[in-house]
């Protein structure tokens, strides 16, 4: 890590600016390459946790084409998901499925590299083999590993990854104190999650965000001191790592 990077996570979040989605794409497709260069060669593995959403997937469509998809580190990248739908993986509402379509099938990452959540599971059953499956990659002090990179998106409710608005139940806090996932049965479809305490171990996070519906989940997120209860992506504050957001000028339009 060079020291440029050590002062820019004393000095908090950064934030990006970007004119429109594309260069905002673009920006987080040179970030991806630029981060999993680096440790790669220091540990022989990049663990990316990636979301599903609308907004990363022309980002998966630039990873998937030269150069990245001749350039990056394929044999060291192991991915990972932040949250999946309780559906099976060819069910069009599967995050698995988006990047595996839009992406994962078309550069030659080991298949043993690709780390789904099964939500056909349902939620108690893919949490449980999701949580041993990131228990086969824990690091030093817990029982995950400190992805390296998670994408994170922002709903206009200010929810990211399957953590929607509300207080963290008891059922969820059990899963947190576990240090894995939570599931949820309020949205059309459970999901399967990871929790604050998991995501707030990674070394990098972005959060990709476009259009006006998010600029006040936004502003209200970057500013600080929001109420996580009311806008749950202010959980989001790694220990050591560091947080980038990347917004379009219309997510940025309530920053002032
Ligand atoms: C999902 C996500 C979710 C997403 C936000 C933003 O599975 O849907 O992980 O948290 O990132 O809802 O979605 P958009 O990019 O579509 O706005």
């Amino acid at each position: 890590m060079t020291l440029a990077t050590d002062e820019l996570k004393r000095l908090g979040p950064q934030l990006l600016v970007f004119d429109d989605a594309l260069s905002l794409a673009r920006a987080a497709a040179e970030y991806v390459a630029a981060l999993s260069a680096e440790p790669a060669i220091q540990r022989q593995r990049f663990s990316l946790a990636i979301s599903g959403g609308s907004t990363p997937q022309t980002l998966y469509r630039i990873l998937a084409q030269p150069p990245y998809s001749l350039v990056l580190p394929w044999n060291d990248m192991h991915v990972f998901w932040v949250d999946e739908r309780c559906v099976p993986p060819e069910d069009e509402g599967s995050n698995y499925r988006q990047a595996r379509d839009l992406w994962l099938a078309h550069v030659p990452l080991p298949r043993s590299h690709i780390h789904r959540i099964k939500g056909e599971l349902g939620p108690q059953a893919a949490s449980a083999d999701y949580a041993a499956r990131l228990r086969e990659f824990a690091e030093i002090e817990h029982d995950w590993p400190a992805f390296d990179l998670a994408l994170l998106g922002l709903g206009d409710d200010g929810h990211t990854g399957s953590l929607f608005p509300g207080p963290i139940t008891i059922a969820e806090l059990t899963e947190t104190t576990l240090g894995v996932t939570a599931h949820y049965q309020n949205r059309p479809a459970n999901r399967v999650t990871l929790t604050p305490v998991v995501l707030n171990s990674a070394r990098n996070i972005i959060f990709m965000v476009s259009g006006e519906s998010k600029a006040e989940a936004v502003a209200a997120v970057v500013r600080g001191n929001a109420d996580p209860n009311r806008w749950p992506a202010a959980r989001i504050r790694p220990r050591r790592g560091m947080v980038t957001w990347m917004v379009d000028r219309a997510a940025a339009s309530k920053l002032g």
